[in-house]
């Protein structure tokens, strides 16, 4: 779906999510949604909490998992997507904090395959994400799942690509300050979301937004492998979709 702008584009994806999170508080259950970090989803966040300051959206039924955190990251860093998370939505939320699950970046390096099972499992219990948005990075990552990423790959420690670390150099001051590796939900479990919102804005994503949408699906490009899916739509603004 292409937007005119996106402002536009955010209330709409925002709208859809607090639906969701109504339609679950009718039938008493749980809204369980994954979450994604980057400049991508700033607006819907904006645009939920507006709706909770304004309109009295509660999310007192929300269990939200995030797609990924840098590796290793201290929770309190101005970088950790613990800190963007909170300072986007969190703490401007009603949200209960136990519902609240990102990645561990303090884990000791033989702690982390069990956690990565583990949040999978969590995930599981709770009879999977009704809704996984995602943001695209420039190496067709989502989440973090990197060129080379398998079609069912779960939540691991992956190695980030050099074009990502570069692209998130500005946020460490300075390339070598970024992490060189991050836990990351994998593709599979992103796949096995009921709904899957990716978004895009600008021409800047438009190149990777082409060969997502139009590319030969490989691992090469990772989002390549949302065509497989019957659940999935991108929502995106003129510029991101200007090469389509
Ligand atoms: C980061 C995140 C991704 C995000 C991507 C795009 O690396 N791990 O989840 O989708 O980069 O970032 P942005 O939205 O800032 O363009």
């Amino acid at each position: 779906t292409v937007y005119p702008n996106q402002q536009i584009a955010s209330v709409q994806v925002a709208k859809r999510i607090a639906d969701l999170i109504k339609a679950r508080q009718t039938s008493g259950g749980k809204a369980v949604l994954g979450l994604a970090t980057g400049v991508t989803p700033i607006k819907v966040y904006q645009e939920l909490v507006r709706l909770h300051k304004e309109e009295g959206l509660s999310f007192k039924n929300v269990i939200t998992f995030n797609l990924d955190e840098y590796y290793p990251m201290q929770p309190t860093a101005a970088q950790s997507y613990v800190t963007f998370m909170n300072e986007n939505l969190f703490d401007h939320i009603d949200i209960e904090k136990s519902n609240i699950h990102i990645p561990d970046g303090t884990l000791s390096p033989d702690a982390v395959a069990a956690f990565c099972l583990n949040y999978e499992k969590q995930i599981e219990e709770l009879g999977g994400l009704d809704m996984q948005i995602l943001g695209i990075g420039r190496t067709g990552h989502i989440g973090f799942n990197e060129p080379g990423s398998a079609p069912n790959s779960g939540t691991r420690l992956v190695t980030l690509d050099d074009l990502t670390r570069s692209d998130a150099a500005r946020d460490f001051g300075g390339k070598q300050n970024v992490p060189t590796k991050a836990i990351t939900m994998g593709v599979g479990t992103i796949f096995k979301a009921r709904e899957i919102v990716l978004m895009a804005w600008s021409q800047k994503k438009a190149p990777i937004i082409k060969k997502a949408v139009e590319g030969e699906i490989s691992g090469d490009v990772p989002a390549t492998y949302l065509q497989l899916s019957q659940h999935v739509e991108f929502v995106l603004d003129e510029g991101a979709a200007s090469e389509l």
